[in-house]
């Protein structure tokens, strides 16, 4: 099913930036430890990391996954229903600092929640995860190294995305002052290239 959301995405033209299979299971493994029942994600595309995260929920558990593409939603919940997953994954399409502001107007926090969409937004998506979390969230965020580009204030992000750079050392600068989370971050190098992701534990403490 992973493989098949992958060829699927492919086919329909979405481009080649979902999660590697190892990040994939990572992220599987990180929600089974946890033992989360409400997990968000901010980035669906065709829904390949959706699937590995939705398919470690604990019993009774939901997802909550926000896209901006209208396109790329509509492969996503496809695929999402191919993988027997639509009971329990719930896309909505909008730029996600639109739709997470009605998350939280609903009060219910996740126990897990993962960053993996437009990386100059990287800021807000983390001021809103605390805002949608309690003590014991976990917050993971992708693409936090970019083949080093991180380092340099003025980089351009070797990627071609616009701002990413700066969203992601703003993002890191949050996370360093906050004092309601105890978080790291771990370089990868694998099948598309060197990058990393941060890891962040809520503990709620000031
Ligand atoms: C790296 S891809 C997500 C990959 C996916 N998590 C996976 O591993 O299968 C980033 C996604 O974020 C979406 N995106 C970009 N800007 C967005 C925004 N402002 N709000 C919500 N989604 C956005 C893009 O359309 C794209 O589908």
């Amino acid at each position: 099913m992973l493989e098949a959301a992958l060829q699927a995405s492919e086919a329909a033209g979405l481009p080649p930036i979902a999660v590697t299979a190892n990040l994939g299971k990572l992220l599987n493994l990180l929600v089974r430890v946890h033992g989360a029942r409400r997990v968000l994600e901010i980035g669906t595309l065709g829904g390949y990391s959706t699937i590995w995260l939705a398919r470690a929920l604990a019993p009774g558990g939901e997802l909550v996954t926000l896209e901006a593409n209208p396109h790329y939603a509509e492969v996503a919940l496809a695929n999402i229903a191919a993988a027997g997953l639509a009971d329990v994954v719930h896309l909505r399409v909008g730029p996600a600092l639109e739709t997470l502001p009605e998350l939280a107007g609903e009060g219910v926090p996740f126990d897990f929640i993962f960053i993996d969409a437009d990386k100059q937004n990287n800021p807000g998506y983390f001021e809103w995860s605390l805002k949608l979390s309690r003590p014991g969230t976990v917050i993971v965020c992708d693409n936090v190294v970019r083949d080093g580009a991180i380092l340099d204030p003025d980089a351009i992000d070797p990627r071609g995305a616009v701002g990413a750079v700066q969203g992601i050392r703003r993002f890191y600068e949050l996370l360093g002052a906050e004092p309601r989370v105890s978080a790291t971050a771990m370089q990868t190098v694998g099948a598309k290239g060197y990058d990393g992701f941060a890891i962040a534990l809520v503990t709620g403490q000031q």
